[in-house]
C-alpha cells in the first residue's frame, strides 16, 4: 500500500512551536526528511529505528537538490512508507513545499500538509514586534532578499504598497534591501529591525532606521538565518522584547 508524504512546518527554532498535528505525525514516521532550519531535538519525537535524511539548505549551497528531495519523497511513500518532509517555519512560505505537494499529487501519492509558525511572523514577535498594531500598521507584507533562483521581487513594486515589511533571507543583502526600499520611496529614517535565529538561544535583534541598520547589523556581526522588519512597528521592539530567559522559564517539551 502507498504511504504518505507530510509537509510539516517546524516553526522557528524552539522545538516547542511545532504543532500538535506536526509531532504527532513526526511520532508515527517512517521516514523524516528534514531541513537546517528545522529544530534538531525534533527528531527525537520520531522512532529510533525511522530513517533520517539531510536535505538542508544552506545559503548558497543545498545538500540535496530539490529534484532529489523530490523523488525521495515520493519513492519512500510508493514503497509504503509514512514520511515527514520537516521543514523549518511553513512549508508554504518561502519554503518550496508547494513543490513537493506537486511532485506527490502528480505521482499519485497522497500527502498532508501541516502548516507551521512561519518566521514571517514569530522572528519579529519574538522581538517584541507586531506585525500589526492598531495606529501603527494596518498591513504586511513578507518577500524575500534573495535573488539567487530569481525569487527575489521587485521591491519597488511593494515597498510603499503595506505599512510593514517582512524581508526574509535578509542578512546577505541587507544594505542592498535597505538601499532599494529608500529609493522606492520608504523613510531612511523609518524604524527597521533584523532578527537572528529567533526562538533559539541565540536569537539576536538589531534596531535601527533603514539607513544605520545595515552598518549596525554588520558591527554586531548578523548573519543568516535572519529576518528583516520595517515600518513603524520595529520602534515598539524598544519596549516589548522578551527576555529570553523568560521565555526560557516557560518552555514546554512537545507532546507534554
Ligand atoms: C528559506 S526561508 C524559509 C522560511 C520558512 N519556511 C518559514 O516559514 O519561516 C529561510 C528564511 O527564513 C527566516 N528564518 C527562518 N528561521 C528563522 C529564525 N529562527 N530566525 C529568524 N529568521 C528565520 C530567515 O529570513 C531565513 O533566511
Amino acid at each position: 500500500m502507498t504511504g504518505t508524504v507530510y509537509l510539516v512546518g517546524a516553526g522557528p527554532g524552539d522545538p516547542g512551536l511545532i504543532t500538535v498535528r506536526g509531532a504527532e505525525v513526526l511520532r508515527a514516521a517512517d521516514v523524516v526528511v528534514f531541513d537546517r532550519l528545522a529544530s534538531p531535538a525534533l527528531l527525537d519525537l520520531a522512532p529510533a529505528d525511522a530513517e533520517r535524511v539531510y536535505a538542508g539548505k544552506e545559503p548558497g549551497r543545498s545538500a540535496l537538490p530539490q529534484e532529489e528531495i523530490n523523488r525521495l519523497l515520493v519513492e519512500r511513500a510508493l514503497a509504503g512508507f509514512a514520511v515527514v518532509r520537516l521543514k523549518g517555519g511553513d512549508p508554504f512560505v518561502f519554503g518550496r513545499g508547494g513543490e513537493e505537494a506537486l511532485a506527490c499529487a502528480r505521482a499519485g501519492v497522497p500527502f498532508e500538509v501541516v502548516p507551521g509558525v512561519t518566521s514571517a511572523v514569530a522572528a519579529p514577535a519574538l522581538a517584541g514586534i507586531p506585525v500589526t498594531h492598531r495606529g501603527l500598521a494596518q498591513s504586511f507584507a513578507v518577500v524575500t532578499a534573495n535573488t539567487a533562483h530569481g525569487d527575489g521581487v521587485d521591491l519597488a513594486r511593494v515597498a510603499t504598497a503595506v505599512d510593514t515589511l517582512v524581508v526574509l533571507m535578509a542578512a546577505g543583502r541587507l544594505e542592498e534591501t535597505c538601499r532599494e526600499l529608500v529609493d522606492a520611496g520608504r523613510a531612511a529614517g523609518e524604524p527597521a529591525a533584523i532578527v537572528q535565529w529567533a526562538a533559539t538561544d541565540e536569537q539576536r535583534t538589531v534596531a535601527g532606521t533603514l539607513s544605520d541598520l545595515p552598518i549596525l547589523a554588520a558591527a554586531a556581526s548578523i548573519g543568516p538565518p535572519a529576518t528583516l522588519v520595517v515600518g513603524a512597528v520595529a520602534a515598539l521592539a524598544h519596549e516589548l522584547a522578551v527576555l529570553p530567559a523568560a521565555r526560557a522559564a516557560a518552555e514546554v517539551p512537545p507532546g507534554r
